[in-house]
């Protein structure tokens, strides 16, 4: 079985690209599941339900990171959205779930979002602690498990993967919006890639006009960054592996330019 793994998704553009490449790459890469991360879909920042219905035209499973709460209604709108998780390791009183699971021909596959505690906002509580509950409480009989490691910085991503190694299918992580050249299956059976990439503008910082991060570095003044919505690129990687064991066999790692 093949699982498309889609990053960060930034605003309309992103959107866009996402729809135009997504029914492209399930055929090139005979993919039957499709997680995009889309903490950054609505504007740039964040989520409404209205964009999660949009991109779950694509996607099987949604997952966000430190975006999650950008736009001030989807702290209402989240737990009407089945397959939309965020991280696991926020506070138990927000709203959301960290993982959900779906029911395919191939049997069920469980997405946990996870959120990284180097270089980041302070979160709740530490992903290590809050993955061991969660493999706990889901049943040994979904052998297909997939993280998304919303995380900054490379050594905590790569320790999460050898943590879990044996233990998950995938841990692929998101957040920086550029891909790294690091895929690869682990001794045992996880694969792994510290950062798949976003969809965003191809010259862009992370998807935001670059002479505004310019000036904001050059001369530290405040400086709101729009969203770049033309010249989109696509970075993802496919999983395969066995949906019989849960092991992974191989994992790829491309980008691809649309029209958008
Ligand atoms: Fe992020
Ligand atoms: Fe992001």
């Amino acid at each position: 079985m093949n699982v498309l793994f889609i990053g960060d998704v930034v605003g309309k553009g992103g959107r866009k690209a996402v729809a135009e490449l997504v029914p492209i790459l399930k055929k090139e890469f005979d993919c039957d599941f499709v997680i995009v991360n889309g903490e950054n879909t609505a504007g740039g920042g964040g989520m409404t339900a209205k964009c999660a219905n949009t991109l779950f035209e694509s996607a099987d499973v949604i997952t966000m990171g430190d975006h999650t709460w950008d736009q001030k209604e989807f702290a209402t709108e989240i737990d009407s959205l089945e397959h939309l998780i965020r991280p696991a390791n926020f506070s138990k009183t927000q709203p959301g779930k960290g993982f959900t699971i779906v029911k395919t021909s191939q049997g069920d596959i469980a997405v946990v979002n996870l959120q990284g505690q180097v270089f980041m906002k302070e979160i709740a509580h530490s992903p290590f602690e809050v993955i061991d509950d969660i493999l706990a409480e889901i049943p040994n009989s979904v052998k297909n498990i997939f993280v998304d490691f919303h995380a900054e910085a490379t050594s905590e991503k790569i320790g999460m993967a050898y943590y879990l190694d044996g233990k998950v299918t995938g841990v692929i992580g998101t957040h920086t919006h550029v891909q790294t050249a690091d895929a690869k299956v682990l001794p045992n059976g996880t694969a792994f890639m510290c950062d798949v990439g976003m969809v965003g503008a191809e010259h862009s910082v992370l998807g935001r006009n670059k002479n505004a991060v310019i000036e904001k570095f050059t001369t530290g003044m405040p400086k709101r960054f729009a969203v770049i919505e033309k010249n989109i690129r696509l970075d993802a990687c496919v999983i395969s592996f066995n949906h019989e064991t849960g092991k992974a066999n191989k994992i790829v790692n491309f980008s691809r330019q649309s029209s958008i």
